[in-house]
């Protein structure tokens, strides 16, 4: 009978000890006699051991990374003190490497062309080949993992995901950032945010969310800017602002906690942040008017060098320092309206403030965004006014506050930001499948 096939990785579960797996040479070895081999397919990796002819062959002795092989063998425990990954290897007595599948090797191979001292810039346009190495597909995992978590805790919250357009004629964050193209004979332009549209589902759909990429046209390289980003957005109605805060609270909890109990994926989040922990709760929570006194008391400057007055941006570098001195999950709530998104709602005991969050984690600073939405017509009316933007767009949008209105607020995390936290990344760009920013469109 044929031996069963299987995935590398975690062999639990696997019925005989003779199995026959598929892999790329991940390295190999050759002591004495033998010849190690470890082998890889994207579930994990597998030591083979090659005996005797079977290491001597020519494929054998010619092999090379990233070949691709078929391997049959009997799976056993390696012994107390040795090293295999998931305790086992597998002892080949048979191994096929099928027309085709030899990877380059000499001056072509990979290894050679991706390295630890290659240059940013090339490893950048490697990208497709860097995304074999370990550190690479680690986060990717995790990526998949924590995306279907997300998932998985709106569910239990009972929001529904929608999926709104990316081709769209509003803006949401500002026009500074829009990437503009030709729609037909129209402008228009690829979405920063689908809270606007998300909005509009509340009466149908009840609590809603999506996970869909945004685009802004940053022009600055930061370690923290994409020009495309995955957005994950929640909206929900009927809500206080103090509810949006408890929602977050819980949403990052409970994403942490089963992307955790799943063993593989928090092996890797250990691998690649040793001290992570699950942010205790409830987190703490700063009103902007607090921050600009807590950074002027640490002496750190706004943008043109001076103290902090209120109605100044905090900038990026000052919002990281304060984040890293507090060292855990800030709620920074209140800001002035001037700074803010022309949608907020003004906080009804101190209307030169909206009823804002932005959520800020150690090492990257804000990784969410989020409000209450103006929901009084007249309200919304004159926000258009002050920001210069024409009623007439927008009617889709006005008419949710026509038609019934409640209150209601929401939030956009950003995907490569939490990631970038969770994975301890210095930039989100490592975070990305091929990142996209100022100055990069390929691979
Ligand atoms: O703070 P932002 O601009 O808020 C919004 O877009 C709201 N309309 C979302 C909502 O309430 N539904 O963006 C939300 C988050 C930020 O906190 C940040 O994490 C991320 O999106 N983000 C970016 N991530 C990578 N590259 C960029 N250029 C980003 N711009 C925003
Ligand atoms: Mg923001």
């Amino acid at each position: 009978t044929n031996p069963e096939k299987i995935k590398l990785g975690n062999s639990e579960g696997v019925k005989g000890t003779r199995v026959r797996v598929f892999g790329r040479v991940h390295r190999e070895r050759r002591q004495k006699e033998n010849m190690f081999i470890t082998l890889r397919d994207g579930y994990g990796q597998m030591q083979v051991i090659l005996q005797g002819q079977l290491a001597k062959t020519y494929d054998a002795l010619t092999l090379t990374r990233e070949t691709s092989m078929e391997i049959l063998g009997e799976l056993k425990e390696v012994p107390a003190g040795a090293h295999a990954p998931n305790g086992r290897e597998l002892h080949a007595d048979f191994y096929k490497i099928h027309p085709g599948w030899r990877a380059a090797g000499g001056d072509d191979a990979i290894t050679n062309r991706v390295s630890k001292d290659t240059e940013h810039a090339t490893l950048l346009d490697l990208r497709h080949l860097v995304i074999r190495g370990e550190t690479a597909s680690k986060i990717l995992i995790i990526r998949d993992a924590v995306e279907f978590a997300f998932n998985q805790v709106f569910k239990e919250l009972r929001m529904r995901k929608v999926s709104p357009p990316a081709l769209v004629q509003t803006q949401v964050e500002g026009g500074s950032t829009l990437f503009k193209f030709q729609y037909y004979n129209e402008e228009a332009f690829l979405t920063q945010s689908s809270q606007l549209y998300l909005e509009t589902c509340l009466p149908s759909l009840g609590d809603v969310y999506c996970i869909e990429k945004s685009f802004r046209a940053e022009k600055s390289l930061t370690r923290r800017h994409l020009a495309e980003y995955t957005h994950i957005e929640g909206e929900l109605d009927y809500i206080t602002f103090n509810d949006l805060l408890d929602h977050l609270e819980h949403v990052i909890c409970r994403v942490l906690e089963i992307s955790m109990a799943d063993p593989t994926i928090k092996q890797y989040i250990l691998d690649l942040n040793p001290e992570f922990q699950t942010p205790e709760r409830p987190f703490k929570r700063m009103k902007y008017t607090d921050a600009i006194d807590w950074l002027n008391e640490h002496s750190i400057p706004n943008e043109d060098g001076e103290p902090h007055k209120f109605g100044d941006d905090i900038a990026e570098a000052a919002e990281r320092r304060m984040t890293d001195i507090i060292n855990r999950p800030i709620f920074l709530t209140h800001f002035p309206a001037e700074i803010k998104a022309f949608y907020m709602q003004k906080d009804p005991e101190d209307t030169r403030v909206t009823e804002s969050v932005d959520c800020l984690m150690p090492g990257v600073g804000e990784i969410i965004g989020g409000s209450m939405r103006m929901y009084d017509y007249d309200e919304l009316m004159a926000a258009y006014a002050k920001e210069g933007i024409s009623p007439a767009d927008y009617y889709w949008y006005t008419d949710q506050r026509k038609y019934g209105t409640s209150p209601h607020g929401g939030y956009g995390f950003g995907f490569e930001r939490f990631l970038a936290w969770l994975c301890k990344q210095h930039t989100v760009r490592d975070t990305c499948l091929y990142p996209r920013y100022f100055g990069r469109c390929k691979p």
